[in-house]
């Protein structure tokens, strides 16, 4: 399988968290592929239309995307059942999975802000009301029961993990503890530690 992927998304941080505790990594090829919000990528566009990442080339030579599909595919690889619960605790891992989404999705648009948007051209309006959606989402987060390794639990941490490495002064650790304890051992798994994005 090939993977277009680049070490500073979470989101395909997430799917490489699945494939590590899948034991699946040894079987992806990563394709380092660089995107932009305005930036065409003509490479990335011939396999995903929206010119995102993650997408997978699977062995058969089918294009998956987004993260939450690769990663229930790879589960699938994998026997199914392993990060996707079935039954009633299903719906809580998809709920978290969607809540680290949401939070990703926001803090990213803030950051593509900063980053790609010329400053005469800000809005601060946005960015704030951004903020407002991912702060509310990790109070959301800490309400959470982020017990066992799911696909929740795996985009929880990823959001963190993303946070810490993007926003290293929201000081999101003084408003929630008890999400901060919870990283603390999430961050250490082999699975975290083989994925970190790059310095700065
Ligand atoms: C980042 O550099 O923060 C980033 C890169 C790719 C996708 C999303 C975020």
């Amino acid at each position: 399988m090939k993977l277009r992927h680049n070490p500073a998304s979470p989101y395909v941080r997430k799917v490489m968290v699945c494939a590590h505790e899948l034991g699946l990594a040894a079987r992806i090829e990563l394709l380092t592929t660089a995107v932009s919000p305005v930036e065409t990528n003509a490479t990335l566009a011939a396999e995903n239309p929206l010119m995102k990442i993650p997408a997978l080339v699977t062995d058969n030579g089918e294009v998956l995307f987004n993260s939450p599909v690769i990663c229930e595919y790879l589960d699938s690889l994998a026997g199914g059942g392993k990060i996707f619960p079935t039954g009633k605790a299903r719906w809580k891992a998809l709920r978290q999975q969607a809540l680290g989404d949401g939070i990703l999705d926001a803090l990213i648009l803030c950051r593509y802000e900063v980053a790609a948007r010329p400053e005469e051209k800000r809005f601060a309006g946005w960015t704030d009301g951004q903020t407002r959606k991912a702060h509310q989402g990790l109070a959301a987060l800490e309400n959470e029961d982020l017990s066992g390794r799911t696909i929740g639990t795996i985009t929880a941490g990823c959001t963190l993990g993303y946070l810490d490495f993007r926003f290293p002064n929201d000081g999101w650790r003084n408003r929630h503890p008890g999400l901060a304890e919870w990283y603390k051992a999430v961050e250490s798994t082999p699975a975290m530690q083989a994925t970190k994005p790059p310095a700065g």
